[in-house]
């Protein structure tokens, strides 16, 4: 057995994000041999959820698997998605049972890898708005559950507060190869294995436009919390980067090895920034941003 290689990208950001994962996953992909690309997806449609098609034109991207967080159902027609047997997309685990979609999903990875890698999304508690379950006690019911013995399993903390990722982590250490914030859009600069094995980022940060607020369009954002005069959220523009995290798992023990923060900027000279063939612009719809 020897190890497997798994990129996890950030929240995909409307058509700034779409496009740096386009252009900058070749790169990732050469640099780094992942045996397997995951990415959350769930601001993939102007802003907000994810549509067939757009998770259709990121899987063709080169994104193995997606997840979705707080804004799973904003593009009501991802049900049909996320009820059709064996497409790789999770919705987070917490919610209803009642809810559509997979709390977890199992990928097989590319290349000479023997283990499977399961994915598991969970929301937070604090400031965040869609209510759910503990997300503790729903990670542990599922890897009690999960078909295989021992088995390799990325985590996914889908939460506002850096206090309760850090508590699912080390509630998890030892359990899971990785957990890996999401949400914020905002990297973080602890990426560390813990003392058990578990690998362990607040966030790694959005795919999508930096110079913004969290991806919306700053001067809008500026007016709105400036004033508290309601203000449309475009969205932002300029500065777009491709953000994750990269992980290496022992396939013998399903710990981690290693992980590092990911980041690819954009060439805006270059396609689809510059030119024919990128998706076309968006202004995108107003609301919650994250
Ligand atoms: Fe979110
Ligand atoms: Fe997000």
């Amino acid at each position: 057995m020897g190890h497997v290689t798994i990129a996890f990208l950030g929240d995909i950001f409307a058509v700034p994000g779409r496009r740096v994962v386009q252009q900058q996953l070749p790169t990732l992909r050469a640099d780094h041999e992942p045996d397997l690309v995951i990415a959350n997806a769930e601001n993939a449609c102007r802003g907000l959820g994810l549509s067939p098609d757009l998770y259709r034109k990121i899987r063709g991207y080169g994104i193995d698997a997606i997840t979705l967080g707080d804004h799973v159902f904003r593009e009501a027609k991802i049900v049909e998605v996320l009820e059709t047997p064996g497409e790789p997309i999770a919705r987070p685990a917490n919610l209803p049972a009642s809810a559509a979609g997979r709390e977890w999903i199992r990928i097989e990875p590319s290349g000479d890898r023997t283990r499977s890698v399961f994915v598991i999304t969970v929301l937070g508690r604090v400031f965040v708005s869609l209510p759910s379950d503990s997300p503790f006690t729903t990670v542990d019911r599922i890897l009690a559950a999960l078909p295989e013995p021992d088995p390799i399993v990325i985590v996914e903390a889908h939460m506002e507060a850096t206090s309760e990722k850090a508590a699912l982590a080390h509630h998890l250490d030892g359990r899971v190869a990785a957990v890996l914030g999401t949400h914020t859009h905002v990297p973080t600069a602890d990426a560390r294995i813990l003392p058990g094995g578990t690998a362990f980022i607040t966030d790694v940060g959005m795919c999508g436009p930096y110079d913004s607020v969290i991806g919306r369009d700053k001067r809008a954002v500026v007016k709105h919390m400036s004033t508290s005069m309601y203000t449309p959220f475009g969205i932002g523009e300029g500065d777009e980067a491709l953000c994750g995290a990269l992980i290496r798992v022992d396939e013998a023990t399903g710990r981690a090895v290693h992980i590092e923060r990911i980041e690819y900027r954009a060439d805006r000279t270059q396609p689809p920034f510059a030119g024919q063939g990128g998706p076309r612009g968006e202004t995108g719809a107003s609301g919650q941003q994250r």
